[in-house]
């Protein structure tokens, strides 16, 4: 399965003094499996291409196919939209501005009801997605969306989405905003949310560093078109060209580089996870007789939100 897009332009306000060619002929094909970012500069057309592969924006040109869900410029089948719409999970930057029911549990089971499930699948789904969000059911199941912190409201709107349970989640600055720690409990969660609840992962960041600890391949925009579309560890190889738009290579790839015009090399480093392994390696090596222990990471890393609240298929706690 893959969704693929040929040919998309798209044009605002066209034919008035406002108009903005904001997609010029993008193509792209996404695989199921995938976890994508997609970076650009401010204005490249990032928020605008992804917009269209839940049928947000309706086509003005080209074709888009999301898992054999085919759309074309003109075609007005409310059926496909439907699927669309189950089959692809937008999260939209800042998604807690869109909460609007009384309690979380009603705001989360929206979605699923939209669907037109029975009751009781709504309730097992909500269940679920508040749990696989790191939040406790029972604790915030009756409570207003509004008196929840930040980040657990961001929480609660990516809950309402992954109770849809879409195969693709699309995710728009899912961090912006956030404290450290806030940042930290996000990221942990899409990649929980990957391996539990949906295959295909495309988020957008302005964050390279960011993008680093779970990209395996990125696309980049500029002026409404693909620039890049490389994995991860050949993209920052482009280190000029990035820059030249605006840009920043992540942190790692920059030590290593400062440690390569030493004599001191690396191989391959993205993330600062391979910099601190490569790092170890290379000292292993040079001391053979008093290695020091390989199987180190960040901490950050091994984050879990809310202390290790880890949920199953049936969202009861694992540990
Ligand atoms: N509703 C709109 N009306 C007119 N022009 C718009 C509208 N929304 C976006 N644009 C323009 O289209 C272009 C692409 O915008 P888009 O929001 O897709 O960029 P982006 O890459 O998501 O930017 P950012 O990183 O700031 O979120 C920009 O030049 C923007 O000014
Ligand atoms: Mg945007």
């Amino acid at each position: 399965m893959q969704i693929v897009v040929k040919d998309v332009n798209y044009v605002y306000s066209a034919h008035t003094p406002f108009e903005r060619h904001a997609l010029k002929g993008v193509n792209l094909t996404i695989n199921e499996g995938d976890f994508l970012g997609i970076i650009g500069h401010t204005g490249s057309g990032k928020s605008t291409f992804i917009m269209h592969l839940n049928g947000l924006f309706k086509l003005q040109s080209g074709e888009i196919d999301v898992f054999d869900i085919k759309l074309v410029p003109d075609k007005k089948n409310k059926s496909d939209l439907r699927r669309l719409r189950g089959t692809v999970g937008m999260v939209f930057q800042y998604p807690e501005y869109q909460l609007f029911e009384d309690t979380v549990e009603k705001d989360v089971a929206f979605g699923p009801k939209n669907m037109g499930l029975d009751d009781e699948e709504v309730k097992k789904r909500v269940k679920r997605a508040i749990g696989l969000v790191g939040l406790d059911y029972d604790d915030v199941k009756d409570r207003a969306p509004f008196e929840l912190s930040g980040g657990q409201k961001r929480r609660v709107a990516i809950a309402g989405i992954i109770a849809m349970q879409p195969k693709v989640l699309i995710l728009d600055e899912p961090t912006a905003g956030l404290d450290p720690y806030g940042k930290e409990q996000i990221l942990s969660l899409i990649t929980r949310l990957k391996q539990e609840c949906s295959p295909t992962v495309i988020v957008i960041s302005h964050d390279v560093d960011e993008i680093t600890r779970f990209a395996n391949r990125i696309v980049v925009f500029n002026d409404g078109k693909v620039m890049f579309d490389l994995p991860m560890n050949e993209l920052f190889r482009h280190a000029d060209e990035l820059h030249a738009v605006g840009l920043e290579v992540p942190k790692a790839v920059r030590i290593a580089q400062k440690l390569r015009e030493r004599g001191i090399e690396l191989g391959d480093v993205v993330s600062l996870n391979d910099l601190l392994h490569a790092i170890v390696t290379a000292y292993n090596k040079k001391h053979m007789d008093e290695p020091v222990k390989t199987d180190v990471s960040f901490s950050a890393f091994d984050f879990d939100a809310d202390g290790g609240h880890v949920c199953t298929q049936s969202g009861e706690d694992k540990r």
